[in-house]
């Protein structure tokens, strides 16, 4: 019996990963949740899976949690914040970890995690974008096993095997290649996209996903992180990383090799798949997900991504080719970006500009510890939530004046 963590588990991740696991009672069990503040899901996730622990980063909803839980008879330790997430990563009883905490929040328990030798499931690509080095460094130091969720890093772990490599040249590979399903505003003018509201970016084409996530899809902001991401997990250069749009998200990513060759990997566009292989690696168990068929899709696209209409991913290779503290700042700032543009207190093209501004504004340091890369995090947060509060100031005097 394999004992798993799930971090995140309130999420839509988090919720596959169970999906998978219930597939799977005789191979998996849940050792602990967590969450936010989401008592509801957690509660049922408790009853359903009677994990060891449950852990709310929230302390009220620890709290409430906990009460719940006794007055149903239900004897699972609960623990709150940071403290509870790290302890239920390292615990010594535990095999795999699921890394599905969004953002920045995700990075200290999976640093635990790492450094304890677990198997760890990382779909937070901020984790990889923050702290790249650092966090790899933690799972050789720990001699854990890191396997990529993202479908397009999945994909590529799965078309290029043997990793890590020091040197993609010396294993034949060319480059690497993003696929992207281009988000809902494909086809949009510049104009169209001033006009986009929170609705509208909360619609993806492809692919059921948590809030932030399908915004970044939208403005791109999301395969600018997986370039990052690409960089980390398999030792790739900026100009080795392609990113190419192809709407119908079948094909996942591909693997191109000097001889010509280009390995992809298939699917429907459902996460199950790569949880799946992660959770059973190296074996494949079953997902629960329906054989993709090609006649069906019949037909396959793909195109250049456009940076001009959608400049979030070449600020992404920007900060990647900068190094240092960037990517740290650049996520930090589309964090607290997305956020406000979904309390609809910015415009959607308000988030590569406020982006852009908050590297400018903030030096490049070299990355020398967590501590450092937290500090930066935060400066970067007040950078940009300081600019945000002009334009939302902006903003509303313009809605009086109309
Ligand atoms: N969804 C996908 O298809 C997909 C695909 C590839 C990669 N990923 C990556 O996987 C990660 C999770 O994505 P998602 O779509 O599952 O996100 P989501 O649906 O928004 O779920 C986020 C999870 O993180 C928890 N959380 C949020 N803020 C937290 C905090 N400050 N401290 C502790 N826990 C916190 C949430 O708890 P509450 O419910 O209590 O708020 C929830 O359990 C992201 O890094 C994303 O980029 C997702």
């Amino acid at each position: 019996m394999q004992y798993v963590t799930i971090l995140g588990s309130t999420g839509t991740i988090g919720q596959q990963t169970l999906d998978v696991i219930s597939q799977h009672t005789d191979r998996y069990a849940v050792f602990a949740l967590t969450a936010h503040q989401n008592v509801d899901v957690m509660l049922q996730q408790c009853v359903r899976y009677q994990p060891q622990y449950a852990v709310m980063q929230d302390a009220e909803a620890a709290q409430r949690l906990h009460q719940r839980l006794q007055a149903e008879g239900f004897t699972i330790q609960v623990l709150s914040g940071m403290e509870g997430m790290i302890e239920v990563s390292a615990h010594e009883a535990v095999h795999a970890v699921m890394a599905a905490i969004v953002g920045a929040a995700g990075l200290l328990p999976v640093l635990a995690a790492a450094k304890s030798g677990k198997k760890i499931l990382l779909a937070n690509k901020e984790t990889l974008v923050m702290a790249g080095q650092l966090f790899m460094d933690a799972v050789k130091q720990g001699q854990a096993t890191l396997l990529p969720i993202d479908s397009e890093h999945n994909a590529i772990f799965q078309a290029m095997p043997g990793q890590p490599y020091d040197d993609l040249a010396e294993v034949g590979v060319n480059q690497i290649i993003l696929t992207a399903s281009g988000g809902p505003f494909r086809c949009y003018t510049k104009k169209q996209l001033g006009e986009v509201t929170p609705a509208l970016a909360l619609q993806h084409p492809n692919w059921v996903m948590g809030a932030k996530i399908t915004v970044d899809s939208s403005t791109l902001m999301n395969k600018g992180l997986e370039v990052i991401e690409a960089h980390w997990l398999f030792n790739a250069r900026p100009e080795q990383i392609e990113v190419v749009v192809h709407p119908q998200s079948v094909i996942h990513s591909m693997v191109s090799y000097v001889d010509g060759s280009i390995l992809a990997q298939l699917g429907n566009p459902d996460m199950r798949t790569p949880i799946a292989y992660g959770l059973g690696y190296p074996e494949r168990i079953a997902s629960g997900v329906k054989p993709l068929s090609l006649v069906e899709i019949a037909k396959l696209e793909f195109e250049a991504p456009d940076t001009d209409r959608f400049p979030c991913l070449q600020l992404a290779y920007d900060a990647l080719a900068v190094g240092g503290t960037a990517p740290a700042v650049l996520n930090a700032a589309n964090e607290v970006a997305v956020a406000a543009f979904l309390r609809d207190d910015i415009h959607y093209l308000d988030i590569p500009r406020l982006l852009d501004d908050t590297l400018q504004k903030l030096p490049v340091e070299k990355v020398t510890s967590i501590d450092q890369l937290l500090e930066i995090d935060a400066q970067a947060r007040a950078c940009v939530q300081k600019a945000i509060s002009k334009t939302s100031i902006t903003h509303a005097c313009k809605a009086v004046a109309l």
